[in-house]
């Protein structure tokens, strides 16, 4: 995984390059991780902590951007792990849900010889070149969220992520419940618009295909429209507006992240709409951040599907278990729950994003 003693000071060296022009580039994308890693210290090649480095395992993180509330919550997930007390120097780079950027990231950590990637891909199509690259200079590849679309599965190690096709399929279930709370067994048509998320990325994919086998089980279930909102609170209430004024019967807003249901509340109530319990529109959502949960709570959204964050210590653990030589899992599925009005309470108990 890493090379020889020479070819990592080598590295550390390079490192201590990038972190000097990191440190004097303060508020960019890597900026944060780089500088809580090592300051001018390192730069200035204090022995010291030039040592300390060289025995630190190097990562390099490429996220996805910052679009959500969610997205936060996971790269603080991330950052939490890969500090110098655990064993780490942590390289992060921000990329700004530009595939061009990751990619950029990826070759850059390349150069610089990292012990390990982890990449959080913004769509799954399009990374088997730079993943190849990876695995040709021996630098293994765990990807983190989203997944790849790729022939060969040996270009990365592991995934850590979320089931997203059965939050689909429990969004689908959570509304079924929550129309026969507020309509009993009507069979009248059920017109739906869906706001949905980055087009091609693993959590659009599985969360439509999920949430559209729920409804070809019901015939009265009528998908209107679904427009891709980008995950962001600003395109889902553009959206939510356009389809406010395109259609005056929506019944139901499936928002596939909460980000997109808070623009959406917004243009609902310009609109002069009603939603929640007592309202016209029923509203899903998914993510169950602490401000979606409240408004779970309050009765404004029917049910939230949880997407959980919390993967930076599983990334930690698959490293741990490939430097003593054990065997890893092809697939790690992080732990979700659905909530409503009967069990937000005790979420919303410890809930910190
Ligand atoms: O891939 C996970 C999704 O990406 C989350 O649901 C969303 O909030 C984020 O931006």
């Amino acid at each position: 995984m890493t090379g020889t003693k020479g070819k990592k000071l080598g590295t550390v060296l390079v490192l201590a390059c990038v972190l000097l022009f990191a440190v004097s580039c303060a508020g960019g994308a890597g900026g944060k991780a780089q500088e809580g890693q090592g300051g001018e210290d390192a730069a200035g090649g204090e022995p010291g902590l030039a040592e300390a480095m060289e025995n630190l395992i190097v990562v390099g993180v490429s996220q996805v951007g910052s679009e959500s509330v969610w997205r936060t919550a996971n790269t603080e997930s991330i950052q939490q792990v890969f500090t110098q007390e655990n064993g780490y120097f942590l390289l992060f780079e921000n990329g700004r849900q530009k595939q061009e950027n990751q990619i950029k990231a990826m070759r850059s950590f390349i150069s610089q010889r990292v012990d390990y990637i982890i990449l959080s891909p913004l769509t799954e199509s399009g990374w088997e070149t730079v993943l190849q690259e990876a695995k040709e200079a021996g630098i293994p590849v765990i990807l983190l969220d989203r997944k790849v679309n790729v022939l060969d599965h040996s270009l990365y190690i592991s995934w850590i992520g979320s089931d997203f096709h059965k939050e689909g399929e429990m969004a689908g279930r959570a509304l079924e419940e929550a129309l026969e709370e507020k309509y009993g067994d009507s069979e009248e048509p059920v017109y739906i618009v869906v706001l949905s998320g980055t087009e091609g990325s693993s959590a659009e994919i599985g969360r439509t295909e999920g949430f559209q086998r729920v409804a070809a089980e019901h015939g009265n279930w009528v998908i209107m429209e679904q427009v891709d909102a980008e995950f962001t609170t600003a395109k889902g209430q553009e959206e939510m507006e356009r389809l406010l004024a395109r259609y005056s019967d929506i019944d139901v807003v499936i928002s596939q992240n909460d980000d997109m249901a808070f623009g959406a509340l917004e243009a609902i109530e310009e609109a002069g709409r009603t939603v929640g319990e007592d309202g016209e529109i029923l509203m899903i959502s998914f993510d169950a951040t602490e401000e979606a949960l409240k408004l779970v709570r309050d009765g404004v959204i029917a049910a939230d599907i949880e997407c959980n964050p919390n993967q930076g210590e599983y990334a930690d653990q698959i490293i741990k278990k490939l430097r003593q030589g054990e065997p890893v899992a092809k697939l790690y599925f992080v732990p979700e729950e659905v909530y409503t009005k009967e069990n937000v309470e005790e979420a919303l108990k410890d809930r910190n994003y």
